[in-house]
């Protein structure tokens, strides 16, 4: 895509290039980028702590000062067996396991993405150095946001007690403990939406081609006749051990010719789309609308009580699909996506990107051999807003909802916040590892109210010392970005 280097030359197109480059630079980086591992920080600890000799007395008091409070591990330290040094000891069935069940089993079970299940004993045994050094470096359960800087709804993280818990269980042998001592945690956010509308799937089975990634776009039909207003979102994948994330996209009609056309030259089911819903489209406002991202494991997208994004009748949903193919080959693949809407909302929203614009236009450099290369951007999106969407005037206060980031794999740490210009300053999100496998948006419990002449202020740093070449923005698996994307309405 030449999206980039397009010149623009009269001043209100240049207006108008600022909203296209930003929709443009959403799409772009969408899905693009490699799978890469990430390397894991496991520098913390360094732990053969298994083979430690705790005895009983320190056990306990691990034990019983580690299980207090915690919401997901029952504490039941009034239990004896008999054997006083025993009371208090950290098991499997009692501690650990209704952890494991309500943050771990909806991805490690059979037939889920994670690589291998811990739903007995035995499984949790065989793994638990690496259960606990996961949990103690926060690689699980997946979710990029530091806990100190604002609040989402469906946050998986452990708090600290349970994470001291699982180490100091493994620390002790990892016993099992009696099988009658587990108790059902609350069951983990449902994975459905409370009302599906409309479902829409792949027209045939795809097996995904290649040896490690594919990235491909389907197009489906829009039953809808009238006005609609996307409320939830979310993808159900057929085959789900290979499909890694899932991005919807509303196609208006005027714009649908060039992506059938894309179908129509691409052999089999759908069509190649690495940066976004369309391989070789040069104008970024055919991109359509950005509905919503689903990753493994994580609850539907629901968007904020009487707000929906906007599709229009004729429309089209491109599903874009990200499939990691698994070591033992592709499997053929027939995904759904479905959706609540509704016909009118009280607010409309707009997803909003947010992005220098002498970032895309080439001044993003991150240095070859360059370990550390922070760019840092803040401005204020109210003194521009109707020339980024058509429903919200500009220079009035808006709500701000969720947050998602996104940048490739030389990425390593992200920053979102309001700079006030009167009062403290709010953290709205806060990456400190970056995973391009995890990305996400993060819906924040309350919506968060950005007033006229505060800035929005975007931060990313990557590390380019293993890289031979300089990088900079773009949509290959080679190039970078620094995009943040927010959920935005005017104030209720
Ligand atoms: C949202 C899905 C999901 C959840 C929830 C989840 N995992 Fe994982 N886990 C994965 C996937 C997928 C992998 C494979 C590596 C990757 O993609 O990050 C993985 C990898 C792992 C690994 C291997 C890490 C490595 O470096 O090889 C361990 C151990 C692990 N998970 C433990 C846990 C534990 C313990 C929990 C709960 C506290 C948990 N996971 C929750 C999806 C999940």
């Amino acid at each position: 895509m030449n999206l980039i280097t397009r010149s623009y030359n009269t001043a209100p197109s240049r207006r108008r290039a600022r909203a296209r480059h930003l929709a443009a630079a959403l799409l772009l980086a969408a899905c693009s980028g490699s799978t890469e591992e990430t390397e894991t920080a496991a520098s913390a600890t360094d732990g053969d702590e298994s083979t430690g000799t705790s005895d009983a007395s320190s056990d306990a008091s691990a034990g019983s000062s580690t299980s207090s409070g915690d919401e997901t591990a029952t504490s039941s330290t009034s239990e004896t067996t008999g054997e006083p040094t025993e009371d208090a000891a950290i098991t499997y069935h009692r501690d650990v396991r209704p952890v494991l069940a309500q943050r771990c089993l909806q991805c490690h079970a059979d037939g889920k993405i994670a690589p291998f299940p811990l739903t007995t004993y035995d499984e949790v045994f065989e793994l638990r150095e690496l259960v606990a050094l996961t949990v103690l470096n926060r690689q699980m359960p997946p979710w990029l946001a530091a806990p100190d800087c604002n609040n989402y709804e469906g946050d998986p993280t452990l708090p600290q007690e349970t994470i001291d818990m699982i180490e100091a269980w493994v620390a002790d042998g990892a016993p099992e403990g009696d099988p009658g001592d587990f108790v059902e945690p609350p069951a983990p956010p449902s994975e459905e939406l409370p009302r599906v509308d409309v479902e829409l799937t792949i027209p045939e089975p795809y097996t995904p081609q290649g040896t490690t990634d594919d990235y491909r776009c389907f197009i489906l039909d829009w039953p809808e006749q009238g006005d609609a207003y996307v409320t939830g979102f979310r993808a159900v994948p057929g085959a789900i051990e290979e499909v890694h994330h899932a991005i919807a996209f509303a196609i208006p009609p005027s714009k649908l010719p060039e992506y059938e056309a894309l179908d129509a030259a691409s052999p089999g089911s759908g069509y190649e789309c690495f940066g976004g819903p369309g391989g070789e489209i040069n104008d970024p406002e055919d991109a359509g609308i950005w509905l919503g991202v689903w990753v493994p494991g994580a609850a539907p997208a629901l968007y904020p009580e009487g707000t929906g994004l906007r599709i229009e009748p004729g429309s089209k949903v491109v599903l874009q699909l990200h499939y990691n193919i698994p070591p033992g080959g592709a499997v053929p693949d027939t995904s759904t996506v479905q959706f609540r809407i509704e016909p009118t909302v009280a607010r409309e929203a707009f997803m909003m990107l947010w992005a220098d614009i002498a970032w895309l236009q080439g001044d993003m450099q991150i240095p070859a051999g360059a370990p550390s290369t922070t760019h840092v951007w803040e401005f204020d999106p109210t003194s521009i807003m109707s020339f980024l969407t058509d429903i919200i005037p500009s220079n009035v206060p808006i709500e701000l909802h969720s947050a998602a980031h996104h940048m490739h794999t030389l990425g390593v740490r992200g920053q979102h916040s309001i700079r006030r210009a009167v009062g403290d300053d709010t953290c709205l999100l806060d990456i400190p590892r970056w995973d391009f496998n995890w990305q996400g948006s993060f819906k924040f419990s309350q919506p968060i109210t950005f007033y006229p002449t505060d800035r929005l202020r975007l931060e990313c740093e990557y590390d380019n010392s293993g890289g031979a070449g300089d990088v900079n923005w773009g949509d290959g698996t080679s190039d970078e970005m620094c995009l943040g994307v927010y959920y935005v309405t005017e104030v209720e």
